[in-house]
């Protein structure tokens, strides 16, 4: 399947769902709280460091945006899904939500402090990852961060991403090496990484990975 085509139908499944995931998933890390945690700590870096604001990529229906901004960053949300950012725009009509893509995303270079991507990589063909994170450091500013949560492989250095039956649409167990090595190649250097085990109900390992932007040069 060709880069577009693998979106086209991530976007027309969660178009088909968004009502439900957001009655079930609205704010996704609400009820786990190591992930509140990592977001609220990633909030306190980009906030910090003061170098711009953040897009939640893949937001969904935004309540982890919402999470953000009440935490004192200025944060918007991007999502493929017209159906999703339509939820998000009525759920906080204070804040900006765009229909976009991560593959090719509408925001100018180094002007963000900060970049989260909350399982929104899980559903991208691994062929396209390396893309992905180009986008990512091509609109983080210098000393800006990127927070990747994912599926994980069972062991870090796992050869492979493992495609799975995600309810709603193909999705990959992604290995944490392989996560940190696409942000290096990328000009993103590893800051922490975490792995959680999986919750009540869940079948699969937690992966985080934060990264950051140097400051030392034009390129990322
Ligand atoms: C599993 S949901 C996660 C939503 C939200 N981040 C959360 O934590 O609840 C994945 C979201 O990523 C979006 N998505 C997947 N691939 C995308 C892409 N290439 N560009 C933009 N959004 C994408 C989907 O439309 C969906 O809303």
């Amino acid at each position: 399947m060709t880069e577009s085509s693998s979106q086209d139908t991530t976007r027309a499944a969660y178009d088909a769902v968004a009502p439900l995931y957001a009655d079930l998933f609205r704010d996704s890390v609400e009820g786990q709280p190591l992930d509140r945690a990592l977001v609220t700590a990633f909030a306190e870096i980009v906030r910090d460091a003061g170098a711009g604001p953040v897009a939640d990529l893949g937001c969904g229906p935004g309540g982890v945006t919402a999470r953000l901004a009440s935490l004192g960053v200025t944060a918007f949300g991007v999502d493929a899904s017209p159906a999703m950012i339509e939820l998000a725009r009525q759920a906080y009509p204070d804040l900006r939500f765009d229909e976009g893509s991560m593959l090719a995303l509408d925001i100018a270079d180094g002007t963000l402090g900060g970049v989260l991507s909350w399982y929104s990589i899980i559903h991208t063909p691994p062929a396209d990852l390396p893309l992905i994170f180009e986008e990512f450091a091509r609109v983080l500013a210098p000393g800006g961060h990127v927070l990747l949560g994912f599926f994980a492989t069972d062991d870090d250095s796992h050869p492979s991403a493992e495609p799975f039956d995600h309810k709603v649409s193909l999705a990959y167990r992604l290995p944490v090496d392989r996560v940190a090595e696409l942000a290096s190649e990328a000009g993103l250097t590893e800051v922490a990484r975490m792995r959680r085990g999986p919750g009540e109900g869940e079948r699969f390992q937690h992966g985080r990975l934060l990264a950051r932007r140097g400051r030392g040069s034009s390129q990322p």
